[in-house]
């Protein structure tokens, strides 16, 4: 175990989600307004959150250029007593339409997700991508314990679910039978990579945001390309105290396949049966691209 870490329903947290946050969050009162941003750590959420936000708020451009990404889309279960930020407070003290982020497995979300039917995106990468992109982050990062170790050792905790919010197959296994229903989209980042702007137009119509103009719907896809968003203050979290982003910034590659800078053959292969064996009871199988 690395310092500062918990685990809550068989889940490893570390301390900016502690166990009064995760039981608070179960008793969250959930508008029908809201639209929360589901994802597994680093599939991308804070490019979800920029879409969404500037969707919801008709292309309000002076309203994200005027507070960073994370005040205008609360993380829910988050918590951080240096900064006294809470996600929980921030979310309850604002209007609607609220743009909620959770790295969250279903078990763990608020009680009244399926009462209230709030919108609901569910946005996944393809987890080798996703365990280089987390790699990075926590040698980036002083949330997780002051991790000094290499790939090969992160690699193993990522495949035991060993790191922040537990395991990545549990976390998409708990989601995926969800695909289909009503009030929930399911995205995949490389779509997102692929084109930006069908992606956006679609997020659009399932938001009901069918007054935005298309030059408005340029206008935010152009906003939120990989190369607009990491020189952008508001939405590159380089003002974030515990992210050292001269070792990794938040916005790093933002590419496809970066996995195969990272993983040996003998990883790789690995990876791939081990994916098999523990994604073997999923609903069905989920098209993942590489
Ligand atoms: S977090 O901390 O879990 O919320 O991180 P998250 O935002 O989910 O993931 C960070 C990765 O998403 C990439 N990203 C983007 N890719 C392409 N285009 C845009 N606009 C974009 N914004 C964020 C970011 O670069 C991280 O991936 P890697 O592979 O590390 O670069």
């Amino acid at each position: 175990m690395l310092p500062g870490q918990h685990v809550y329903h068989g889940i490893l947290f570390f301390g900016f989600s502690p166990p009064d946050t995760l039981e608070a969050v179960r008793e969250f009162g959930v508008r029908g307004e809201d639209v929360f941003i589901v994802t597994y750590p680093k599939a991308g959420t804070t490019w979800m959150q920029e879409i969404v936000w500037l969707l919801l708020n008709d292309a309000d451009f002076a309203g994200a250029a005027a507070s960073p990404v994370y005040m205008r889309s609360p993380f829910l279960e988050f918590k951080d007593d240096v900064l006294k930020e809470v996600g929980l407070d921030i979310a309850e003290a604002m209007p609607s339409p609220r743009v909620i982020k959770t790295h969250l497995p279903l078990k763990l979300m608020p009680k009244q997700l399926f009462e209230k039917k709030p919108k609901v995106i569910v946005l996944f990468r393809n987890p080798k991508d996703v365990c280089c992109s987390y790699y990075n982050f926590y040698r980036s990062s002083s949330s997780f314990g002051d991790f000094q170790g290499e790939w090969p050792q992160f690699l193993d905790m990522f495949m035991e679910g060993h790191v922040d919010h537990g395991s990545w197959f549990d976390f998409t296994k708990s989601w995926w039978p969800l695909n289909g229903s009503d009030n929930f989209r399911f995205v995949f980042y490389e779509d997102l990579k692929m084109n930006l702007l069908e992606e956006v137009k679609k997020l659009a119509l399932f938001l009901g945001k069918t007054d935005l103009s298309p030059e408005m719907l340029t206008k935010i896809s152009d906003h939120c390309s990989f190369e607009s968003m990491k020189t952008n203050p508001m939405t590159n979290h380089e003002d974030v105290y515990s992210i050292d982003s001269s070792v990794s910034p938040l916005l790093r590659k933002g590419t496809v396949g970066d996995w195969k800078n990272h993983f040996t053959v003998q990883q790789n292969e690995d990876f791939d049966r081990e994916y098999k064996e523990k994604m073997s009871e999923c609903s069905s199988p989920i098209p993942f691209k590489y």
